[in-house]
């Protein structure tokens, strides 16, 4: 049984679907949910569901990423995670940070990686006139969501599309997408999950 250690820095709503995906018959199991904003929603969300949960504001840190990053270790080694999945955690992290984890640390992405790494994901794709977007799911390295691709999930861009009308729909797929990546990924298989 692989543990999972799961960061987020928000609503928690791809958290909440790997933990919910972890309830039932599963090669893993989440072993704590840890957030660098301690009012993140998704805190009390998995606590409800009886997660360990922790919180290590980033920003009596300023801008020293490596302090932060210390302190965040310190409940996340506790918890002995094999696998670390990044669920809407939007703190960029150090190499050192991404070292220690290197090949067990998974992020999901809102685009089609390669295209869109960074932020404003849906109205990049809406300016560039896409006929589709998507997400991604992809093994965390040092370099800012380049790592390699373990599953997409692709959604149509419709006429009178807006950011927020593609972030939902979008949204819906990272929901169906990251569950299925991550149980194939836990049984140690890598082998990337293409969802229509
Ligand atoms: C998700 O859309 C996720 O893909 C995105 O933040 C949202 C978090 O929502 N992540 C990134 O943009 C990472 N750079 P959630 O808290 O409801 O899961």
């Amino acid at each position: 049984m692989k543990r999972v250690a799961i960061l987020i820095s928000g609503g928690g709503s791809n958290m909440l679907a790997l933990v919910r995906d972890m309830l039932g018959e599963h090669p893993a199991r989440p072993v704590l949910v840890a957030s660098n904003d301690p009012k993140a929603a998704g805190l009390a969300r998995a606590a409800a569901l009886g997660v360990p949960v922790a919180a290590v504001d980033h920003r009596p840190f300023g801008k020293d990423r490596a302090a932060f990053e210390a302190a965040l270790l310190a409940p996340l080694l506790a918890s002995e995670p094999d696998i670390i999945c990044l669920a809407g955690f939007m703190r960029v992290l150090t190499p050192d940070f991404v070292q220690r984890f290197a090949g067990r640390m998974l992020n999901i992405h809102p685009s089609l990686l390669p295209k869109y790494p960074g932020l404003h994901t849906h109205s990049r794709a809406l300016a560039a006139g896409d006929a589709e977007a998507g997400c991604t799911v992809h093994e965390v390295t040092a370099d800012l969501d380049a790592g390699p691709i373990l599953g997409q999930a692709r959604v149509p861009i419709t006429a009178g599309d807006d950011e927020a009308s593609l972030a939902a729909r979008v949204l819906a797929q990272e929901h169906r997408l990251y569950p299925a990546v991550l149980r194939r990924f836990a049984a140690g298989d890598r082998t990337p999950v293409f969802l229509p």
